[in-house]
């Protein structure tokens, strides 16, 4: 869906802002961009677009070469959030988001209609916040508004640039989860960049680890986090990155042992059930608030499959490691 092949980006000072890039992202996927500041994460995001152009090298848009389109009508079919939001301020949130319907030349009515509906979504009820002005609201709620209106025009891409650096970080974990749910259902083609690591690992499908101008790691979170490509990302996803791992690494079958047979009377202080492919994480807190030292793991109907253990979740780790 979005194809870089050899780009390079040197600015008119001489900076090389990116140097020789070729990644590819699937329809419907989404890819965080981590580095550190200044590492041509920004850069790469706005050839996508167009706000910036290749020095040389091709970027594609659902397979067709965007030097030879026109920037208007290339961003139509791109949404676009950035950190400061960039609403109008004298524009109500309805009208906010309804930008680009309006701009593409939808009845007003027909834009307004789209609006709350896509308001609702990203959790704004648009009776209460509609009619609201930007300086009216959290800064959370300003940033869901941003996602609404990038989403308003349907559009198949979404360029996200540090999308939630602007917030606290307990509300920034719940934009991330709210923006988890939502793209579960609109499977939007995404590039999100952050330069934090905690977040392109939640977020991402896969990650791409800048370095300068250059990714070194394109992976999966969990196979970035178990294998570090080199000892730049290694050193850039910590020292905690098994830990880290815990967050990216399902519950399966193969790392349970089997279910004890019932002592009468054994279910004492046992933690609630959870079901296969809850993360190791959330497995390991329950384990580690009781004292049994087991966790009974359930599957698709709902039945017990197998007990996850302390050793169980090694297992799993070391499993993860060696994909
Ligand atoms: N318009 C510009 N002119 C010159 N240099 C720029 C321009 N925009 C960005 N740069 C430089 O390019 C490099 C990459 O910047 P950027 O893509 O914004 O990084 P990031 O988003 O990873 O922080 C930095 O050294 C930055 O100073
Ligand atoms: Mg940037």
């Amino acid at each position: 869906m979005i194809r870089f092949e050899h780009v390079t980006k040197r600015y008119a000072d001489g900076t090389t802002a990116v140097d020789d890039l070729s990644f590819e992202v699937a329809e419907g996927e989404l890819v965080t961009l981590v580095g550190p500041s200044g590492c041509g994460k920004t850069t790469t995001m706005m050839m996508v677009n167009r706000l910036v152009e290749p020095t040389s090298g091709r970027v594609l848009v659902d397979g067709e070469d965007i030097s030879g389109v026109d920037p208007v009508a290339l961003r139509r079919k791109i949404g676009y959030v950035i950190q400061q939001v960039g609403l109008f301020p004298h524009r109500t949130v309805l009208d906010n988001t309804a930008t680009v319907p309006a701009l593409l030349g939808w009845k007003k009515a027909a834009a307004r209609a789209r609006a709350a509906e896509l308001l609702d979504l990203v959790g704004l009820d648009p009776a209460t916040y509609g009619s609201r002005y930007p300086a009216q609201l959290s800064g959370g709620q300003r940033q869901r508004v941003g996602v609404a209106r990038a989403l308003a025009a349907d559009p198949p891409v979404l360029l996200m640039d540090e999308p939630f650096g602007a917030v606290d970080p307990v509300v920034r974990e719940r934009l991330q989860n709210e923006f988890l749910a939502l793209q579960a259902t609109v499977r939007k083609t995404v590039l999100l960049v952050t330069h934090d690591i905690e977040e392109a690992v939640r977020m991402g499908d896969r990650m791409a680890v800048y370095g300068q101008g250059r990714i070194e790691q394109f992976d999966a979170p969990a196979t970035v986090l178990g294998s570090p490509a080199t000892p730049y990302v290694a050193d850039f996803v910590g020292s905690d990155r098994g830990l880290k791992r815990l967050a990216v690494t399902p519950v399966t079958e193969a790392d349970l042992d089997p279910v004890p047979l019932e002592k009468p009377g054994g279910t004492d202080g046992a933690p609630d059930p959870v079901p296969l492919g809850t993360s190791l994480k959330d497995a390991l807190a329950a384990l580690l608030q009781h004292d049994t030292g087991r966790l009974t793991v359930t599957g698709d109907d709902g039945r017990p499959v197998g007990v996850l253990t302390p050793e169980g979740v090694h297992r799993a780790l070391r499993r993860a490691t060696v994909e």
